[in-house]
């Protein structure tokens, strides 16, 4: 069981993110990732088209043999996380927990900003979650949508995206907070532009590191750490070659040679 593989998905590659700070985390741990691409966003959808779609993600990943799921999509783990827990033979670790945690941790004026989708944001799972720890927090929230699209296009370093990162987070930025949580596997592409645009003072609480830690401690205490060379399989729902230049930018070189694409009834 130990050397099975990690479990990790996601609506599309922005878990690469994720997946990228599990291999720092836990070097030896082999990983299996899918991302649903062919359906790509999940931010605007249901709660249930989420959960079904996200349903066949982890079965995927269950079929084979995975010792732990890694939901590294944050729009998943805000609607649908308990669904997953209920299918779940293995452990399962969602990034909106880990990441509170660290931003609790971090903040000092008891304001916190939260932005993600509009699944995540409607979901108030952060405020739910936040306030069920430290009811003396305040939470606020926006949706930055576009975001997504802007990140995928490489446009980390653009004017447009100044311009929307200045309308999208005018409001948090009157609010005195000093930590934003970037609730979404998208946002830590545009770190630069949205730590400008808060200014230097507010702290950024990504989820890949925090929920990275989170699972080396579940593995540690679970004695299910693994110790064996890694082996990495990524899978892909649509359109590997695009996928193959926008994941580069998430995740790195090791992707090439172990991407596959799979047919969605296959899921
Ligand atoms: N992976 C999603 C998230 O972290 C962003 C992309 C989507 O909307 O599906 O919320």
């Amino acid at each position: 069981m130990n050397n099975n593989p990690i479990g990790v998905f996601d609506s599309g590659i922005g878990g690469l993110t994720v997946a990228k700070e599990i291999v720092k985390a836990l070097p030896r741990e082999s990983i299996i990732y899918i991302g649903d691409t062919a359906r790509v966003p999940y931010g605007p959808r249901s709660k249930e088209v989420i959960t079904r779609f996200a349903k066949e993600l982890a079965n995927f990943l269950l079929k084979r043999q995975v010792k732990c799921l890694v939901v590294a999509c944050n729009t998943i783990s805000a609607t649908c996380l308990d669904e997953i827990e209920k299918i779940s033979p293995v452990p399962v670790v969602g990034v909106v927990e880990p990441t509170i945690e660290m931003a609790i941790q971090v903040s000092k004026s008891n304001k916190i900003g939260v932005i993600g989708t509009v699944g995540t944001i409607n979901s108030k799972a952060y405020e739910k979650k936040i306030q069920s720890l430290n009811s003396k927090i305040q939470v606020y929230s926006t949706a930055c949508p576009l975001f997504v699209p802007i990140a995928e296009e490489g446009l980390d370093d653009h004017q447009a995206t100044e311009l929307v990162a200045k309308d999208y987070l005018k409001d948090l930025k009157d609010k005195g907070i000093d930590t934003l949580i970037l609730g979404c596997t998208h946002y830590p592409l545009l770190y630069k532009i949205i730590q400008k645009t808060m200014g230097k003072e507010v702290v950024l609480a990504d989820s890949a590191k925090p929920t990275a830690e989170k699972l080396k401690k579940l593995l540690e205490e679970k004695n299910l750490l693994a110790d064996a060379k890694p082996k990495y399989e990524f899978y892909v729902t649509d359109a590997p070659e695009r996928v193959l230049v926008v994941a580069s930018r998430f995740f790195g070189k090791v992707l090439n040679a172990n991407l596959k694409q799979i047919a969605l009834p296959t899921l």
